[in-house]
């Protein structure tokens, strides 16, 4: 382990006592930013950071993005390494794999382990690298946004290191694979073949385009989650069956794409990638290239997100499933997630807040974080992984997205939730939605990173706050880090 990287508590925070604006805010001091900093500490394995020790022993593609926007707090050098460490597995055909497998992790200890995927030989087709091991599907694409809030903790840094300069071909890479290679639709928009591909594993949204793969026989593998995990809070084995045969036929036809049983256009894969470009646009602008085309892109892909997934009888956006034609009418959290989008157009904006509000999801009424699936689908659990529970980092990039939509007191109340909720927790991996009882693992590395981030955000905002009156220009030789002042800019927050 890198001991000279583990700042468990930088010296501005030490001396900080304040938390965030509102009623709760000496609930959450400086012990927030220790607490969550340990996580981070006792999950980082030397050049990555696992997800959770027990249930994800290996590094996480968007687990690893998300961590990294909240390990910027604690340690710049640190979330650029993660960053790094997973951008070095990326295949030569741009694509990102889902899990870096960490080679002195057990076998066992995962399932599907490397010899399931065997990346190094039916990989080789598609680039798959040579000297370490990686699953062959994807996640989605936080990677450029995340470089770009880790390059905005440190500049100085960052552009010691290079890091931006480094990163930035193989994120372009990366979204050239997605945007050529996953257009399955030919509508401009990205579809994932597998449900771990977009990451909210088992959402009712995939349970009809699910239903018509064959599972594997459940004698031919055998699980290592159900270890760690209770399980009523995993999924179930007939779901795990078809995970399987999706994997076992996309490993089997080498990787190559558009062959796949499951094909489905996702809003929040979408709409994560489109952030991404923007963020892509400023790393451009940062090395000195225009970034207009990337931002022109971006455009026309949230045009895309608009024409092709947004239902406005149900006020959200809903996937669709390439092999069915149709889109499927489940309300997944995943339909929210576009409000990122600073460039949605103003009338669907409003009609996702009020989505978000209303009684599907009950933000400021029947729930404590926003459930992952519709509170009155047929298919709610509060427990069950992705059938209801509240996540954090979908509540972080909501919080974001109300914020970026001029919807503070929302915001602010959200914020205020998840990091009680992710404090009381003792970080869970998510939550029920009602309850606020923890689920899945606890000690959870994206639920400490993004707490850790809204955190910082919400100390930042009190600095503003308590200065507004001051003069506009800093106080000399006091650096911006310092005085802690915060450009929305810097964080995505506009378009820039
Ligand atoms: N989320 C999946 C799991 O539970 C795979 O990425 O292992």
């Amino acid at each position: 382990m890198d001991r000279s990287t583990q700042l468990t508590a930088r010296p501005a925070e030490r001396e900080t006592t304040y938390g965030p604006p509102g009623a709760h805010a000496p609930a959450f001091g400086t012990s927030l930013h220790v607490r969550a900093a340990r996580v981070l500490d006792a999950n980082w394995t030397g050049s990555s950071t696992v997800p959770s020790r027990n249930l994800y022993p290996h590094q996480w593609s968007w687990d690893s993005a998300f961590i990294a926007i909240g390990l910027r707090h604690v340690s710049p050098r640190r979330a650029q390494t993660e960053l790094e460490t997973l951008l070095a597995a990326q295949w030569a055909d741009g694509r990102v794999p889902h899990i870096v497998f960490n080679p002195s992790v057990p076998l066992d200890a995962y399932f599907p382990s490397p010899d399931f995927w065997r990346s190094t030989t039916a990989g080789r087709p598609a680039g798959a690298p040579r000297t370490v091991q990686t699953s062959g599907i994807v996640q989605p694409p936080v990677h450029a946004l995340a470089a770009w809030l880790v390059h905005c903790a440190d500049p100085g840094l960052s552009r010691a290191r290079g890091f931006l300069a480094r990163m930035y071909p193989r994120l372009a890479a990366w979204h050239r694979y997605l945007l050529h290679r996953r257009d399955l639709g030919g509508a401009g928009l990205v579809s994932v073949v597998h449900p771990w591909e977009q990451g909210m594993d088992n959402s009712p949204c995939w349970d009809a385009p699910l239903a018509r793969i064959a599972p594997a026989p459940a004698r031919s593998f055998r699980r290592a989650d159900l270890a760690h995990g209770a399980p009523e809070d995993r999924p179930t084995d007939l779901d795990y069956g078809r995970y399987v045969r999706l994997a076992a036929d996309y490993r089997d036809a080498g990787y190559a794409d558009g062959g796949g049983e499951f094909a489905v256009e996702d809003p929040a894969f979408n709409a994560l990638l489109i952030a991404s470009e923007h963020a892509l646009a400023r790393i451009a602008g940062e090395l000195g290239a225009a970034g207009t085309a990337r931002h022109a892109r971006a455009d026309r892909l949230t045009a895309a997100l608009v024409r092709r997934l947004w239902d406005p009888a149900s006020g959200m956006f809903l996937c669709r499933d390439l092999h069915a034609g149709r889109p499927n009418h489940e309300r997944g959290v995943s339909g929210l997630v576009p409000l990122i989008l600073p460039g949605l157009p103003r009338e669907i904006a409003a009609a996702l807040v009020r989505t978000l509000c209303g009684p599907h999801f009950g933000l400021g009424g029947r729930t404590r974080l926003v459930p992952s699936y519709d509170l009155l689908g047929e298919a709610f659990d509060p427990h069950r992984y992705w059938r209801g529970p509240a996540w954090f980092n979908t509540g972080w990039l909501l919080e974001r997205g109300l914020r970026v939509h001029g919807e503070r007191e929302r915001a602010d109340a959200l914020r205020t939730a998840v990091l009680r909720l992710a404090e009381d927790t003792g970080f869970a991996e998510y939550v029920d939605p009602y309850t606020g009882a923890a689920c899945g693992a606890t000690g959870f590395g994206w639920t400490a990173a993004l707490a850790l981030d809204l955190h910082h955000q919400a100390h930042r905002d009190l600095r503003q706050e308590l200065h507004k009156d001051l003069p506009k220009r800093p106080a000399e030789g006091v650096s911006k880090a310092a005085t802690g002042t915060f450009d929305k800019r810097d964080e995505g927050g506009d378009r820039g």
